[in-house]
């Protein structure tokens, strides 16, 4: 398909929640919000068959012929997330079942059990016809398979297909047995059907964690596989009508049951949903984008959802501030996203989601606060299609990997502190506040393009991480890696001989005991003669080759490293035994620059971003505070929302971007 001139913008619409003489008003409203997209079809299976052998198009063929008719482009979702009442009362079995092995009645959304045989018939049965009838349409540039995958089932039909998930993994039970350590705890296994899945009833403890590590890491695999069936059987029956359309599904950048790596690689282009709450940081936000950017090698997404203005569904739902909408959909695309779009564009009279933010609001008029914004948005992005494509430049990498969160949240021990999403946030951080474009990576990734990459909490470790850091280093790369890394094999053993396991010579030291630290609890710690903190977890290192960066000051360990760095040739490899306090990573982080040969500069409450095309390099320089905000930039050009030529110090209105083409 020849690339997209244009930016899409606008998204959910659900006409058929709405009386047949709205529909009009609404096209009229979003089109003079500059609304150029519509995502439709999303929850309508009840709508489209309300029976095993009758399917009525009727509603979806209006709405289709109303989208065209008004010049919109549309995404269209097959409508398979919410499995219909009559499906649920005629076959039960294709519901959830929960970690009780309870299973769901109905009702509700991302309700089905991934390996039902009846939900794959009837799933496909419903997205061939869909397909055979809209595929060639020109409007639909791109189709949205379900709706925000995740979850999982604990059903009998999921045990008899991991079952056969491990056999094919495994061949013998012997092999599984001893991936597993199975004899722990008399576990052993002598038949494959005799593993339970480790819900509440058998092995999965409380919290999520793990009786026996290896079985819970492959159901979750087996899980995300599962699913990700689901999603590849619907793509592949549109396939048979339509070869070029991109297919994509919504994902959560937040969510931890589906490895989005293996997923993206099945996707023609990665879409997903930013919900942040009131409090999540502008640096959490541009870390789950860069994800996002980074599961698919750094290509371009799509904001498939944003709330034009509050969400319903947190404690407390803040409304977004005058131009901070606006100001976040600018960080999305400084981070890669090409096009933006909303959930939704009218405001459901009622069901749970009445309270949720809309372009057409309950009161249904045009000077509300969010429809001024939108429209002002839309106003501003008709002119700045020339961004779509270009790249991330990034020389910094934060390397991220599925399935350590997952084991780490099975771990009983060796602190209830510790959490893979929010460390590894915390380290993208320290790198934010100092302005770096950063790309999140993963084990498969290319790590030639980088000159500094920080691997936090990266606790599984596969034999050929080994060589794949040997070689980053030995190119002149630092890597950073953390307490709990390198520790174990993909079944969850630990490599033995001392932490950090495989990578011990790499690192030129061992550690033998962790310390853990009490919520609040702090150690001090001298890191380049400044005194900052540390928390959580305090690895007793002892170095062979490697030399300290940091000491301990207090404790029995009082003296010991707590951050060292191991050179080898032009290579280093930094090792942090502790979470450090923030005013530590800045310090690591701003000497990591320094040797990385990285520019690192700190603007406050402004985040600053590249991308990079034959069209330019265009900087993204966003206030993120609600007060107006001097910036020193060193570039200058042209700010391509406003038109105007800056350069050196300028004040930025609050939540104001400045877009600047590079002059030169
Ligand atoms: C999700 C869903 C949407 C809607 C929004 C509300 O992202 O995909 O259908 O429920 O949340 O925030
Ligand atoms: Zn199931």
């Amino acid at each position: 398909m020849e690339p997209l001139k244009q930016i899409l913008y606008g998204g959910d619409y659900n006409p058929e929640q709405w009386p047949r003489e709205t529909w009009e008003e609404d096209m009229r409203m979003l089109k003079n919000a500059h609304i150029n997209t519509l995502t439709l079809n999303v929850f309508s299976w009840a709508l489209l068959q309300p029976d095993e052998d009758t399917f009525d198009f009727s509603l979806l063929d209006d709405i289709m012929d109303l989208a065209a008719a008004s010049d919109m482009h549309v995404i269209l979702a097959t409508a398979t997330a919410a499995v219909p009442p009559w499906i649920s009362a005629k076959y039960p079995e294709v519901m959830r079942a929960d970690k009780r092995g309870v299973r769901k009645r109905g009702g509700g959304r991302q309700n089905h059990c991934p390996t039902s045989a009846d939900f794959r018939r009837l799933q496909l049965r419903l997205v061939e016809e869909i397909a055979r009838r809209y595929s060639g349409r020109p409007e639909i540039l791109y189709w949205h398979i379900s709706n925000e995958y995740s979850g999982r089932c604990y059903c009998q039909s999921c045990e008899q297909a991991f079952h056969n998930w491990l056999r094919t993994k495994y061949k013998t039970v012997q092999a599984m047995n001893e991936a597993w350590n199975a004899a722990f705890w008399s576990h052993t296994y002598h038949d494959f059907d005799e593993v339970p899945v480790p819900g509440r009833l058998s092995d999965g403890m409380q919290g999520g964690k793990a009786v026996l590590p290896g079985l819970s890491l492959d159901y979750q695999r087996f899980m995300s596989d599962a699913l990700l069936e689901n999603f590849k059987a619907e793509r592949d029956v549109i396939r048979k009508y339509d070869l070029h359309t991109p297919v994509t599904t919504n994902l959560m950048a937040g969510c931890g049951d589906l490895d989005y790596r293996k997923w993206a690689r099945e996707m023609d282009v990665v879409s997903w949903d930013n919900y942040p709450a009131r409090d999540t940081p502008a640096s959490t936000i541009a870390f789950w984008h860069d994800l996002m950017r980074g599961i698919k090698d750094q290509k371009p997404f799509i904001l498939m959802e944003q709330s034009p203005n509050q969400q319903n569904w947190m404690p407390y739902n803040y409304v977004k501030r005058p131009g901070q909408m606006k100001e976040m959909s600018y960080q999305t695309m400084a981070h890669g996203g090409d096009d933006i779009l909303f959930f939704q564009m009218k405001q459901s009279r009622s069901g749970c989601e009445k309270f949720h933010g809309a372009v057409i609001t309950h009161r249904g008029k045009e000077d509300s606060r969010a429809y001024q914004e939108v429209r002002s948005l839309g106003r501003e992005l008709e002119r700045l299609s020339c961004i779509r494509g270009a790249e991330t430049p990034a020389r910094a990498a934060l390397l991220f990997d599925y399935e350590s969160w997952w084991a780490i949240n099975g771990n009983v021990g060796p602190s209830v502190l510790v959490g893979y999403p929010e460390e590894t946030a915390r380290w993208y951080k320290a790198m934010f506040d100092l302005q770096l474009d950063v790309d999140v990576i993963f084990w498969d990734s290319d790590f030639s393009r980088y000159d500094l990459i920080v691997a936090p909490l990266a606790y599984i470790a596969r034999d050929d991480s080994v060589d794949k850091i040997r070689d980053f280093m030995e190119k002149g790369g630092i890597f950073v890696t953390t307490v709990l890394s390198g520790m174990a094999d993909e079944t969850d053993r630990i490599h033995l001989g001392g932490y950090p396991g495989l990578w011990r010579d790499l690192a030129g030291l061992w550690i033998d005991e962790t310390d853990a630290l009490e919520k609040g609890e702090k150690i001090p710690i001298s890191l380049f003669n400044q005194e900052v903190q540390g928390s959580v977890l305090c690895d007793l290192i002892h170095p062979e080759t490697a030399t300290a960066l940091g000491v301990y000051e207090k404790e029995f360990y009082a003296g010991t490293p707590a951050v060292t760095q191991n050179r080898t040739g032009k290579g280093r490899f930094i090792y942090c035994g502790t979470f450090l306090d923030e005013s530590g990573m800045e310090l690591l982080m701003r000497w990591l620059c320094r040797k990385a040969g990285i520019e690192a500069k700190a603007y406050a409450g402004v985040e600053k971003k590249t991308r990079v095309s034959d069209k330019g390099r265009f900087h993204f320089v966003m206030n993120q505070r609600r007060e107006a905000t001097p910036v020193d930039l060193s570039f200058e050009g042209t700010d391509l929302i406003t038109g105007r030529h800056i350069s050196g110090m300028v004040m930025l209105d609050p939540y104001q971007t400045m877009i600047i083409r590079e002059n030169g």
